[in-house]
């Protein structure tokens, strides 16, 4: 699926560096795919309390589209940041496109902070100017030139549907809109992971599910997806894959399935 991994494979399974990206693989089962996040053991605590984050470890590959669920507390949020580089973790290794976060230079940082959009539970939109100027600020700080940015920042307002609101002001929209504009001005920089943090909890369902069709699209053109939510008939609505967090700790809702089944497998073998 993804160009980085292209070298022919002599066994069926695999797992493989190029530099820093590891590719994954089992042609039997025919996936091949590049990894974007990569968790080992992470642990995560704020101060002295407990662990946020307990002995976290899991894979996602390039492409994917990810909900984060768990009731509130579960540590949803921490999970987000700490992909975005935002907090460091206090244990374990965490990769992001590549790059070791553990051991993030300088020169690299600027780099992690393009290839991966955030969408944090407050939006943070500046009340005091327009809606475009809010999608044009991370293009200007990233240093384009004008004539670029106002292009860019054009073409992600209208892939999120907000052509002829440029002008408003964040509080002059509704509260699907200034998602909207928090989306666009997570992808203007054009990041390789998109990750929003409970994008729908102020929306009603209808709403709700207008906005993840929105990350549905850039989805569709690789953009690797995390939405952490806690909305369970959001979820059920849809079957992507689901990283479940609960307690700190955080499991593959298919390998829970698995282990449910193999479980239930060996219940009823039993005489
Ligand atoms: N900055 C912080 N300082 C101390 N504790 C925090 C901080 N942020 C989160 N926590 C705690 O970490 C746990 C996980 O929080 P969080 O990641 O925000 O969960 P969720 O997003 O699933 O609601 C909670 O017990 C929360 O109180
Ligand atoms: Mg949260």
């Amino acid at each position: 699926m993804h160009h980085v991994c292209t070298r022919v494979q002599k066994a069926s399974r695999f797992s493989h560096q190029h530099g820093a990206i590891t590719c994954i693989g089992d042609l039997r089962l025919g996936y091949y795919f590049r990894l974007m996040i990569e968790f080992s053991h992470v642990f995560k605590s704020y101060g002295r309390g407990i662990n946020a984050l307990a002995d976290a470890s899991f894979h996602v590959g390039a492409g994917e589209f990810v909900f984060v669920s768990g009731p509130s507390g579960a540590g949803k949020s921490t999970l987000l940041k700490l992909i975005a580089g935002l907090i460091p973790a206090s244990r374990g290794r965490i990769q992001v496109n590549g790059q070791d976060l553990g051991k993030l230079t300088a020169r690299a940082r600027p780099y992690l902070r393009r290839a991966v959009g955030v969408i944090l539970q407050d939006t943070h939109l500046l009340n005091d100017r327009s809606a475009f100027d809010n999608v044009l600020m991370p293009l200007i700080v990233t240093g384009h030139d004008p004539a670029t940015a106002t292009a860019r920042a054009r073409a992600a307002i209208e892939k999120v549907g907000l052509a002829g609101k440029e002008t408003r002001r964040p509080i002059e929209l509704s509260g699907g809109d200034q998602q909207r504009l928090a989306i666009a001005r997570a992808i203007v920089n054009r990041p390789a992971i998109l990750i929003a943090d409970e994008p729908t909890a102020n929306l009603d369902h209808a709403s709700a599910e207008r906005i993840i069709e929105v990350f549905r699209d850039f989805n569709r053109v690789g953009v690797t997806m995390l939405i952490a939510t806690h909305d369970r008939e959001l979820l059920a609505g849809h079957s992507n894959r689901i990283l479940h967090v609960e307690n700190g700790r955080v499991y593959d809702e298919k390998t829970l399935a698995a282990m449910a089944s193999a479980t239930a497998g060996a219940a009823r073998g039993r005489p």
